[in-house]
């Protein structure tokens, strides 16, 4: 086997986002494009050599060859050891806890998340460090300047590896270990979770449907759910993974995962269900006739989470990014603990879970977790919400209208705009924030603003500061509207625009959410032109 040193041409636009590189699968495809962009994170982390990689993916079309051509740059580069999920599988936070319980130095995780897979959908690769967490925008950053200049990359010619048979092989220098994905990780769970109080909530006929969308989170949830925790076969819906995830897209909403909610809504649906995404890190939440929305879900995890063994001591603080509900602030101040407001991204709570301030963390793009890995984690808030509804013997109805009566209810709902024509989304975020200093104390639609800003956070660990992270508007009374634009979309600009409203504890708490938001929603309309601007009388999506 020769070491190969092949010169190439930097690729326009391989510039990190919100979560990595994601682009249409045939742009990976082209000769060289996955060889620059991983030459490009081996040069901007001064280097593999000596170092122990994790290296796996959420199994979409591409996947495996991508791994092959990791797998011999990272021997070329120098690399001793690649620890690699079987069939080249790793949900991201197993991805995540792998490289902290082998004390990796890094992981190359391969997905686009909940976007669609197949040669003609999308894929993805991103880099996370040694803590287990994605790279910092100074890493991302370093990264793309190395795509700009990017003149070589090493290689082996050698042939691809078997990577179904665990144990160890060496390719080169390099040791290639192939591990069950799911081994590691459902350790970790039994460690964090009362199985014995899980498994006789099903022993005692408790019901539910976990949907693995035909994604990575099958052979886990399967494992842990059907094995260790005894619910009967069935519980898992599409469980094998799929290159295209069965042609589905696999994000657990109350859209693509309609089926799910549909069952669940029906008078002999199942008494709890959940969903996963593509990697495994988003979650859905549903009891018998209720969705829980990602924010509550959030609070109702800080609130309960001391039930759980691994969280039994109580919890440190909580984050939750902007646009998401106010709704766990509340629950931090009743714990007295610390509560932090992050940019969209997960890669932000990284510091505070590193510096222990923070214990539970959650986004509105059903994304939770705690400091157990540094990635969010779907079959993980599974799992927290079956070992409370295990201690708490309550429907998930219950526990949601008990939570609201105890701290209030924030009426929440998210209005995405897609594919709107760039120029037009960017108009009117920036004349929105041209005006936003004129806007308190106007009313619009009913709705008077109390406030209006753009965020930037200050990282009170590193004390570094991001601007322009969206626009919060406060309105009198309680009200909050967000806007922002989505850092993940694929095509043209996706508007997002975020509603609030809070129910005080002795309030009306059983409205019908859009008719609880409906002002507000109006009032950002008349104060963004929102109709004439996006041609849009409504929104394309609603969670
Ligand atoms: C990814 C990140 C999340 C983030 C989301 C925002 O899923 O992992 O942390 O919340 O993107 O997506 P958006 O499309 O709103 O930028
Ligand atoms: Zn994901």
């Amino acid at each position: 086997m020769t070491l190969l040193t092949k010169s190439c041409t930097p690729f326009d636009g391989q510039k990190p986002g919100t979560s990595g590189l994601r682009k249409k699968t045939r742009v990976f495809m082209q000769p060289d494009y996955v060889e620059c962009f991983v030459q490009s994170i081996f040069n901007a982390i001064d280097g593999v050599d000596d170092k122990t990689l994790v290296i796996g993916g959420d199994g979409r079309y591409f996947n495996a060859e991508a791994i092959q051509t990791i797998l011999r740059m990272a021997s070329a580069n120098g690399a001793m050891r690649a620890i690699v999920g079987q069939g080249g599988l790793l949900s991201t936070p197993a991805a995540s806890n792998l490289i902290r319980k082998r004390k990796a130095d890094g992981g190359l995780i391969l997905s686009a998340s909940h976007n669609p897979g197949g040669i003609d959908e999308d894929f993805g690769l991103k880099y996370n460090i040694a803590n287990g967490g994605p790279a910092p925008e100074a890493i991302t950053n370093r990264i793309f300047e190395e795509t700009k200049t990017i003149s070589e990359y090493k290689t082996l010619d050698t042939g691809d590896l078997a990577l179904d048979q665990i144990g160890e092989t060496s390719l080169g220098g390099m040791t290639v270990e192939i591990v069950d994905p799911v081994a590691e990780y459902a350790a970790l769970m039994e460690e964090l979770f009362d199985f014995d109080a899980i498994r006789a909530l099903f022993a005692g006929g408790f019901t539910m449907r976990f949907d693995a969308m035909h994604a990575v989170t099958g052979p886990y949830a399967k494992a842990i759910l059907e094995g260790t925790l005894g619910a009967p076969e069935g519980t898992v819906l599409n469980g094998v993974p799929s290159v295209d995830f069965g042609k589905g897209h696999p994000d657990p909403n109350p859209i693509w995962a309609k089926p799910l909610v549909d069952l669940v809504m029906s008078e002999d649906g199942p008494d709890f269900a959940a969903a996963s995404d593509g990697d495994g890190d988003r979650n859905m939440i549903l009891g018998q006739g209720i969705y829980v929305t990602p924010s509550d879900s959030l609070a109702v995890l800080a609130a309960n989470a001391h039930l759980a063994p691994g969280y039994d001591r109580g919890i440190a603080g909580v984050a939750r990014s902007m646009p998401t509900s106010r709704a766990c602030d509340r629950v931090a101040e009743a714990l007295a603990v610390e509560c932090f407001e992050t940019p969209t991204g997960w890669k932000f709570f990284g510091n505070l879970l590193d510096a222990g301030r923070v214990t539970l963390c959650g986004e509105e793009s059903a994304g939770t977790g705690s400091d157990h890995v540094r990635e969010k984690d779907g079959l993980w808030a599974v799992l927290l919400w079956l070992n409370i509804l295990a201690a708490r013997k309550m429907p998930v109805r219950n526990i949601l209208i008990d939570h609201w009566q105890t701290y209030g209810r924030n009426y929440y709902s998210r209005h995405d705009y897609e594919a709107v024509d760039s120029t037009a989304a960017n108009g009117l975020m920036n004349d929105l924030t041209a005006n936003l200093d004129s806007l308190a104390g106007q009313s619009f639609a009913s709705c008077t603003v109390a406030s209006a800003d753009e965020f930037s956070y200050h990282d009170p660990v590193d004390g570094s500061v991001s601007h322009n992270q969206g626009i919060r508007i406060d309105f009198e009374g309680g009200g909050r509207a967000v806007l922002r634009l989505s850092g993940t979309g694929t095509e043209g600009a996706t508007l997002r625009v975020y509603l609030e409203r809070y129910e005080p504890r002795d309030g009306d708490l059983a409205i019908e959410t859009q008719t609880a938001l409906k002002d507000i929603a109006a009032a950002v309309a008349e104060i963004t032109g929102l109709v004439e601007r996006t041609g849009r009388t409504a929104p394309d999506v609603m969670t």
